[in-house]
């Protein structure tokens, strides 16, 4: 399985965001996370700074939308340019037209679960998307600690995924770090989010690297 890492630029130095994405050129994405403070109580920023970030051409966004409504909002996200646009299910009215819309617009397509959210109710919806991102803290904040206890949902995901033989990629998303991204991998992730891990590290280019090498030495 490859391995793909995608540091959240949450808490990076928003004032120079291109900077602090060019310290990151040896990363797959820049992870961009929406917040409207009522999905999550948290308010962070919208189309227009994600629509910045694509111009930079550093990197591919994976836009993370913590947002209500996303049938609504989300197409737009991937009509800006955004790679891989993902949408929470429990902010989805109807998760397989959205998914649908998005891909008609030309992104790959997310789905997040909370933490307290299970994979079962959403099996069926697996081939409809690219990448589903198990949350392993409670989205609005970086900097928590990962949830040890999603590593069986991260696991049913996978062996879920593997049994329909599709080509779907696990997500992880929150606390991790040199410390806990072996144990994700382990459970059958290869799509990893890091916040503070990469942007609190000395050097964030550096932290990548070994964030990578650490997970593919356990996916
Ligand atoms: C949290 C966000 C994350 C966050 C991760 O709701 O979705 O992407 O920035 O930050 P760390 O890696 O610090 O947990
Ligand atoms: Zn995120």
């Amino acid at each position: 399985m490859g391995v793909t890492i995608s540091p959240s630029i949450l808490n990076c130095d928003i004032a120079n965001l291109a900077s602090e994405i060019k310290k990151i050129t040896n990363a797959d994405y820049a992870h961009v996370d929406v917040m409207d403070n009522h999905f999550v109580p948290n308010l962070s920023w919208g189309l227009p700074v994600v629509e910045a970030v694509i111009r930079q051409n550093i990197l591919p966004v994976d836009a993370h939308l913590m947002i209500e409504d996303a049938d609504r909002w989300a197409p737009a996200y991937a009509e800006v340019g955004c790679d891989s646009v993902t949408f929470h299910a429990e902010a989805a009215v109807a998760p397989i037209r959205l998914a649908r819309e998005i891909h008609r617009q030309g992104a790959k397509v997310g789905m997040a679960l909370r933490p307290a959210t299970d994979i079962t109710p959403y099996i069926e919806l697996l081939p409809e998307i690219d990448m589903l991102l198990v949350m392993t803290v409670e989205p609005g904040f970086g900097g928590q600690s990962f949830l040890e206890s999603m590593l069986p949902k991260i696991r049913r995901t996978r062996d879920a995924i593997s049994a329909a033989n599709l080509q779907v990629t696990v997500q992880v998303d929150g606390g991790i770090s040199r410390d806990t991204i072996a144990l994700a991998a382990e459970a059958g992730a290869d799509v990893f989010v890091a916040g503070s891990a990469v942007f609190k590290a000395e050097d964030a280019y550096n932290e990548v690297e070994a964030l990578r090498q650490l997970a593919k030495a356990h996916c």
